[in-house]
This record gives structure tokens, sequence and C-alpha cells, in this order.
């Protein structure tokens, strides 16, 4: 019997991930740490998945050297960490869990929308320190109270719902055209937005439009008292004028769990201009850090390689052109073929089916710049020289048959 193929998941990646691969016919070895770079390098070359969290970098040589990897997962939401247009160059798709943590996210905001409007921080660093302050001066109830979405998508749409839950008046701006959720009232500008609400929380990806996007002048357009919260995107406040807003009492409170420029390791050192502010929580981009977000990233990861595997599926996929393919039928084959863009590629692999006397049932191509992808479902044929064919055409970079 054929030896499984490797699948191997380093940085303590959830085990949720092992089913999915396992039914794809995947044997699973997990290392708990990032491996350092020998290590990597024998890995790779055995695995034909990896899965990689944010530690690991898998620059251009991991994919050059490594024959037999297929697909690279992601289990975070970032993939700054793999060289993905070399993956794509030698063929292989990377995929990620964008939207896994939306509800951990949610989930904090709304807590710190009730703990910044109560100053319960405050009070117990106070009590911590031995201070009993029993007033209930500057303490609110959210219910009631406006809150401001900047951002409405899977993040500012989700908390949209739990605040309305609270009783909370829910108002957002987006820049695209978005369904309003419950009763939750679209505005038309952010001036409009920071005029009314009492609180403000950015939900927003970091982009040219929104660096910067909450600076001095924006500041001075909310509501004596209101309470700003940033689990977003660092660079999306300016945190100097934040922090004299908060310290002139302008604003009342803030939460920032993102900064401009983040530490890559744990550790004393941080410094930020918001810290030692009263009434104001600061976290260490935890939003999305639960275990219930592990799970759900490992198992939604874990189904993108195990498609890719068993059909060829790469939507999704962060670097590689998008293909969603429905299951291979009975009694076929589906070949995968990954080609350098060029003319002709297509006509040389139909020429080749042809000789071989192999009827093509379906076909399936997309292309970005350099690369295109193609599935053929052909008829079940056991010609170990047609594959042998197509492997050694000039423009083939990786091809293999599904599952
Ligand atoms: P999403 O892509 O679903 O939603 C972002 C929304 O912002 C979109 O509806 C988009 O149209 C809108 N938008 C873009 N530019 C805008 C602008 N200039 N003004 C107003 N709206 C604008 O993203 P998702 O999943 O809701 O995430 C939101 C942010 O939260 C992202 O920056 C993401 O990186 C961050 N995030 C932070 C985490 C943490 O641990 N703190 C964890 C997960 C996500």
């Amino acid at each position: 019997m054929s030896q499984p193929m490797l699948a191997v998941l380093m940085e303590s990646i959830h085990p949720a991930a092992d089913a999915p691969l396992m039914d794809a016919g995947f044997r699973v070895e997990h290392v708990g740490k990032s491996p350092d770079s020998k290590a990597l390098a024998s890995l790779l070359a055995k695995a034909t998945v990896v899965g990689v969290r944010s530690k690991t970098r898998l620059p251009k040589e991991c994919f050059s050297s490594a024959s037999t990897l297929a697909a690279v997962g992601c289990f975070c939401i970032g993939t700054d960490q793999v060289d993905l247009s070399s993956a794509a160059s030698f063929g292989v798709p990377v995929f990620n869990s964008p939207f896994s943590n939306t509800r951990s996210v949610a989930e904090m905001t709304l807590a710190e929308i009730i703990a910044l409007s109560r100053r319960l921080f405050d009070k117990s660093s106070q009590l911590h320190a031995g201070t009993w302050d029993k007033s209930s001066a500057s303490a609110r109830e959210v219910r009631g109270r406006t809150l401001g979405i900047v951002g409405y998508g899977h993040i500012g749409s989700q908390l949209s719902v739990l605040a309305e839950n609270l009783g909370m008046r829910v108002v957002f701006f987006d820049i695209a055209r978005k369904l309003s959720i419950g009763n939750a009232q679209s505005l038309p500008s952010l001036k409009a937005l920071l005029d009314i609400s009492d609180i403000v929380t950015l939900h927003v990806p970091d982009s040219d439009r929104t660096r910067n996007m909450i600076g001095e002048t924006e500041l001075a357009h909310m509501k004596p008292g209101a309470i700003l919260i940033n689990n977003s995107r660092g660079k999306v406040v300016d945190l100097t004028a934040l922090a004299a807003a908060l310290q002139s009492g302008r604003l009342s409170g803030a939460a920032a769990d993102v900064f401009p420029a983040e530490p890559e390791k744990n550790g004393p050192g941080f410094r930020t201009p918001l810290a030692g502010i009263a009434n104001v929580i600061l976290t260490p981009h935890i939003g999305g850090s639960t275990e219930e977000a592990q799970e759900a990233i490992a198992v939604d990861v874990a189904e993108k390689l195990a498609r890719f595997w068993k059909h060829g599926t790469t939507a999704t996929a962060v670097n590689f052109p998008q293909v969603d393919l429905p299951q291979v039928r009975e009694g076929m084959l589906r070949i995968l073929h990954v080609h350098r863009n060029v003319p002709g590629v297509l006509g040389t692999m139909h020429t080749l089916l042809a000789r071989a006397g192999i009827n093509i049932h379906a076909e399936f191509l997309q292309s970005d710049r350099d690369t295109s992808f193609v599935i053929l479902d052909v008829d079940h044929f056991g010609d170990r020289t047609l594959l042998a064919g197509l492997q050694s055409m000039a423009e083939t970079i990786r091809m293999r048959v599904a599952g």
C-alpha cells in the first residue's frame, strides 16, 4: 500500500485541523514550535501540505526546493510571512482564514464599550492599589446611547447586532453600500457619524484611505465626553492626537488593541502615547485571540487545503487563480495543471490527450498575469506516458492528478 501524503502543521495549530486533512487522505504531523531554517527545510522536503501561523517564514528558497509541496495553509489572518508570488510561481496556492475570528473581535469590542462607559478598569486599578472610590460620577449605562460603527463589514455588522440587543442605537458609515442589519442606520459620511455618536468604534482595513482617518480634526468633531475604540489596524488613528484629546478631557475614554508599530515578540519595553492615561484600555492585539477563533481557523484552513487536494478548488487562495470546482465525477480523472501564462499551452495539452485517445469531459481555466491553472476532467486512463508528456511540457510549473 502506498504511504499517505503528509501534512505538517507547525506552531501548535489547533487539532481541529486534523479531521478534514485526514478525511482527504493525509497523515498529519504536528510541530509545536516554529522550526529553525534547517528543520523547516527537512519538513518541507517530505510534506505535501504545510500549515504555519505567523512566526514561520516561508521565503522563496522554501518553494524552489520543495518539489512535493502542493499547498500552504496560513492558520491565521495575515499572509505576510509567506513569499506569495514565489509560491504562485512554483504552482503552490496559499490559503488563510480572514474571518474566523469575527465574533471574538465583536465580543471584545462590546466588553470595552461597557467597561469604558462604567470606567471599570480605572475603578479596578484603584482598588488593586487599595483606594475605595464608590462614586457614580461619569459612570454610564450603554442602553439608549449611540454607537457609531466605522466599517460595516464582517466585524462591524456583527457588533451592530450585539449592541442593538443591549439597547444601543446603532449608526454606521462605510464607503461601500451595505445592507443595514436590524435597526442600524447608515450615515452618509464619517463626519455625520462623529457628530452624533457617544461611542465610536473602528472596523476598517489598513489602506491609503484609512491611514490616520481619525486625527485632530476628526477628534474635534466627536461629542464632548465621547469614547473611541480601535480594534482594527494600528495606523488608522493618530495616537498623539488621541492622547491629547483624552488628556484635555475632550474624550472620556478609549481602547486600543492595535498600534502603528507592534513588537514581534512578547516582553517588556512597549511604548505608546496612550500609556498611563485614565480610562484607556490597552491590549496587545488580542481582539481575535480566543480558543474558539483558533478552532474555527483550524477547521476553515484545513477544509480549504482538503478541497484543493481532492478537487483542485483554489477559491479564496490569496495568491492563485481562483477556481471553485464540483466533485470529480465517478469514472473520471481530474488533471490539475499549473503552467506559465503564455499562448499555445492548452492546444498542446489537447493534442497530447487526443493522441492518447482520451476524451475531455470538462475543462476549467483561470489565469492571472503570470500563471494559468487548468483543470481537465477526462476519461479514466492508466497511461503514465501521457502524464509524463504533460509534465515535460516546457511551460509546466506543476502537475498532478487530484486526490
Ligand atoms: P471587512 O473587510 O469584513 O470589513 C471592513 C469594512 O470596512 C468593509 O465593509 C469596507 O467597505 C469598509 N471600509 C473600507 N474603507 C473604509 C473607509 N475609508 N471608511 C469606512 N469604511 C471603510 O473586515 P473585518 O473582518 O470586519 O475586519 C475589520 C478590521 O479588523 C480589519 O482591519 C482587520 O484587519 C481587523 N481585525 C483585527 C483583529 C484584532 O485582533 N484586533 C482581528 C480580526 C480583524
